[in-house]
């Protein structure tokens, strides 16, 4: 009895780490990393020089196009890619939880 007792308080550990990791898509990531990355990246410069000068409104405005973790993920690489930007390719990941923590807030 003791031990089904401990399997099953096991189990729903392992059940609540479970759910604790979908609510951050980039659990693995760290935030802090990808802000300055991205304020070092100059990202901000170029989306602020398009959006009137609050480069927070490309990720904000209306018709935007990223709409899940996965295409956060995907738009940033898209923008180092094409912008030629200095972000390794490990990197990226960082700038997405960045993103997500300060304007997307996707839950998965
Ligand atoms: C030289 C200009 C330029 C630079 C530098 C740049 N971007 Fe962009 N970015 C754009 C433009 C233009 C768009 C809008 C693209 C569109 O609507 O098709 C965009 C859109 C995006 C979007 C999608 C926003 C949305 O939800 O619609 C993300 C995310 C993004 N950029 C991330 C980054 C990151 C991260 C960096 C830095 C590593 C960066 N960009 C650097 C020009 C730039």
């Amino acid at each position: 009895m003791m031990r089904l007792t401990t399997a099953c308080g096991m189990l729903v550990a392992a059940l609540w780490l479970s759910a604790a990791a979908q609510a951050e898509p980039f659990a693995k990531a760290d935030p802090r990393i990808g802000e300055k990355l991205h304020a070092e990246a100059k990202c901000n410069a170029c989306h602020a020089s398009r959006m009137g000068g609050d480069g927070g409104r490309m990720y904000t405005r209306p018709g935007h196009k990223v709409k899940d973790a996965q295409g956060l993920l995907k738009m940033v690489q898209f923008c180092v890619d094409r912008t030629g930007a200095m972000v390794f390719p490990e990197d990226v990941v960082h700038i997405a939880a960045y993103l997500n923590r300060q304007f997307y807030k996707f839950q998965q």
